[in-house]
C-alpha cells in the first residue's frame, strides 16, 4: 500500500480576472497532518474546494489512492471520505445543533420517523469530544461564533472520513478548545486519517503538523518537513522575502477623555462596566470568549438596548439605538462576524468599502458621487493591500482574509472618533496582520480612540496602551503599561487576581 493517499497533479484554476492556482502538485500521505499555508488570496481554499469536489479545476487532476477521480460535487468526495470544514461557516441557522450534525444522513426510528432520541444522543457523544456543554437541541442561531465552529468541526468528524480538511479551524476557538482540537487531530492521525490543516498561526504548524506546503500567488513554492523548519523560513517562503518581526512603537500621544462608559449593564451578558477612553489611546479588551466583550462593545455602539448605565461622547450622553446612529455620532464598531453582519454579500468590493460613508461622499446629500466612491475604495485597496481583480468584483469572490480587510476599510472610511475593533485580524495572514496593526497605531496617532477586542495574546499585548480584562461579564481588572503580560491577562481572565 502506497503511503500516498491523496494527490493533486498540475492543478490550474482561473476566475474572471484572477488565476487562483497555477500548475499545483502536492502529495498528501496517509496519517500525516499536512499544513497548507500562504498569504491571503494565495489559493489555499480554492485548492481545497477542488479536492473536496466543490469546484472543478480548469486542468490537472485529483488522485485518490492512486486513481484519478472526477468529482461532480461535494457528495462524490464525501463518498470517498474527504470532508472539508470550510473557512466560511455553512451551518443552517434555523435548525438544531443535532440536526445540523447529521444533516443529509437518514437516522430513522422503527416507525420510519426521524429519530430525534438517537441523534440527540449521538450529538452529545460527539460534542463531549470538545468537553462542550452545547445543548444538541439548541438552535444554531442561538450560539456564538466559537460554539458554531465546534459544531462545524464535529460535523466533519461525525462522518467517517479518510481525509479531513480544516480551513483555519482555530480562528474562533478558545485556548481550551484549541488544545482539545489538537488532541483530536492527533487521534485521527493515529487512525491513519490524513489531515490537511490551513492556518495563519505559525505556532500551530510546529505544534501538530508533520509537513507543510506553501502557496504563493497560486503557485506551489515548497513542500517540506516541519522538523528542521522555523517560522521565519516558512514566512519567507510565503512572501518571497525575509520579513523582520518588528514590534511597532506603541501609540504615545494620549489626550483627553473622549468616551466614558458609566455603570453599563445588560444581564446576563455583562454588568457594572465603567471605563474611560482617551484620544489617541489603544485600549485592549481581553478575556475568554463568552466573557461579554463583544456584547459590551455592541451595546455601547447602539446595537442592544441596555438595562442601565450610560455612554458619554465628549461629555454628552449618547442615545443611539442602532449602529448607524452611533456611527453618525462618531462611534464605529467592526464586527467579528463578517458574514452575518459585516458585509453586504450581494454587493461589490467598492460598494462594501463605501457602504458606511455614503453620506460623506454624497453630493448635496442626495446623489452618490461615484467618482469619489471609486477614489475612496481605490485608496483603501492600495493601503490595506486588498487582493481583488477590481473595484466591481463581487465581495464573495474575495478570499476570506481579503473580505476581512474590506470590512476594516469600510469602518476606516467613516473617519470616526472612536473605533471598536472586534477580533480584527481573524483570518488575516502574518504580513497583512502587521499592516493592520500599523494602521491601528496610525489611527491612534491621528487622535482616534481605539478599542481592541482580541483573543490573540501577542496582538493585544503588542499594541495596547492599557488593557481591561473581563471575566463573566464584569471588568475583573485593568493592566497598565508594565503590568501587561500574558500571565496577568490569563489570571484576570480566569477570575483570579494578579500576583505582586
Ligand atoms: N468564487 C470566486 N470567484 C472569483 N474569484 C475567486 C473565487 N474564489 C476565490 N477567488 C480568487 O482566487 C484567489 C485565491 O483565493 P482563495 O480563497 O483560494 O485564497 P486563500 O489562500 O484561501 O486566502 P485566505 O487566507 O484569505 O483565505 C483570490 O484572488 C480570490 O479573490
Ligand atoms: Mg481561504
Amino acid at each position: 500500500m502506497s503511503d500516498i493517499l491523496l494527490s493533486v497533479r498540475n492543478i490550474s484554476k482561473s476566475f474572471p480576472g484572477t488565476q487562483a492556482l497555477k500548475d499545483v502538485s502536492i502529495n498528501f500521505r496517509r496519517g500525516e497532518v499536512h499544513a497548507l499555508v500562504g498569504e491571503n488570496g494565495a489559493g489555499k481554499s480554492t485548492l481545497m474546494n477542488i479536492v473536496s469536489g466543490v469546484m472543478r479545476p480548469d486542468s490537472g487532476s485529483v488522485l485518490f489512492e492512486g486513481g484519478a477521480v472526477n468529482f461532480s460535487g461535494a457528495e462524490d468526495a464525501l463518498k470517498l471520505g474527504i470532508s472539508y470544514v470550510h473557512q466560511e461557516k455553512v451551518l443552517c441557522p434555523h435548525i438544531s445543533v443535532a440536526e445540523n450534525l447529521f444533516l443529509g444522513q437518514t437516522i430513522k426510528n422503527r416507525f420510519g420517523f426521524f429519530d430525534y432520541g438517537t441523534i440527540y444522543k449521538k450529538a452529545r457523544d460527539i460534542l463531549d469530544l470538545f468537553a462542550s456543554d452545547i445543548d444538541p437541541a439548541a438552535r444554531v442561531d442561538s450560539l456564538n461564533v466559537s460554539q458554531r465552529q465546534i459544531i462545524e468541526i464535529s460535523r466533519a468528524i461525525a462522518r467517517d472520513c479518510n481525509v479531513l480538511i480544516l480551513d483555519e479551524p482555530t480562528s474562533s476557538l478558545m485556548e481550551k478548545e484549541v488544545n482539545l482540537l489538537f488532541k483530536i487531530v492527533k487521534e485521527l492521525k493515529n487512525k491513519s486519517i490524513t489531515v490537511i490543516y490551513i492556518t495563519h498561526r505559525m505556532n500551530e504548524i510546529f505544534s501538530i503538523c508533520d509537513r507543510f506546503s506553501v502557496l504563493r500567488d497560486g503557485s506551489l513554492i515548497v513542500t517540506d518537513d516541519v522538523a528542521g523548519a522555523d517560522a521565519k523560513r516558512v514566512i519567507s517562503f510565503m512572501v518571497g522575502r525575509d520579513i523582520e518581526d518588528s514590534h511597532p512603537e506603541k501609540a504615545d500621544r494620549i489626550g483627553e477623555v473622549v468616551l466614558e462608559v458609566k455603570g453599563l449593564a445588560l444581564k446576563p451578558a455583562f454588568e457594572d462596566v465603567s471605563f474611560k477612553l482617551r484620544k489617541g489611546e489603544i485600549l485592549g479588551f481581553a478575556g475568554l470568549m463568552g466573557s461579554g466583550r463583544s456584547e459590551l462593545a455592541k451595546a455601547i455602539c447602539g446595537a442592544y438596548k441596555r438595562d442601565s448605565g450610560g455612554v458619554f461622547l465628549d461629555g454628552h450622553e449618547v442615545k443611539a439605538s442602532n449602529y448607524h446612529e452611533s456611527l453618525a455620532l462618531g462611534i464605529a464598531y467592526l464586527t467579528e462576524d463578517r458574514k452575518e453582519e459585516g458585509l453586504f454579500l450581494n454587493l461589490s468590493v467598492q460598494n462594501n468599502i463605501c457602504a458606511a460613508c455614503v453620506s460623506s461622499i454624497s453630493k448635496g446629500g442626495v446623489f452618490l458621487d461615484l467618482c469619489k466612491e471609486s477614489e475612496t475604495a481605490s485608496e483603501y485597496i492600495h493601503e490595506l493591500k486588498i487582493v481583488t481583480s477590481g473595484l466591481n468584483t463581487p465581495i464573495t469572490a474575495l478570499s476570506g482574509g481579503n473580505q476581512q480587510k474590506v470590512m476594516i476599510a469600510k469602518v476606516l472610511s467613516t473617519k470616526p472618533k472612536v473605533i471598536f475593533f472586534d477580533e480584527p485580524t481573524r483570518g488575516i495572514d502574518v504580513v497583512a496582520k502587521m499592516e493592520i496593526h500599523k494602521q491601528m497605531l496610525s489611527l491612534a496617532r491621528e487622535g482616534i480612540a481605539v478599542v481592541l477586542i482580541s483573543s490573540e495574546m501577542p496582538e493585544i499585548i503588542g499594541i495596547s496602551n492599557r488593557i481591561l480584562v473581563m471575566h463573566e461579564g464584569r471588568v475583573r481588572g485593568e493592566l497598565q503599561r508594565d503590568e501587561i503580560n500574558e500571565t496577568n491577562i490569563m489570571a484576570l481572565a480566569s477570575g483570579h487576581d494578579i500576583q505582586g
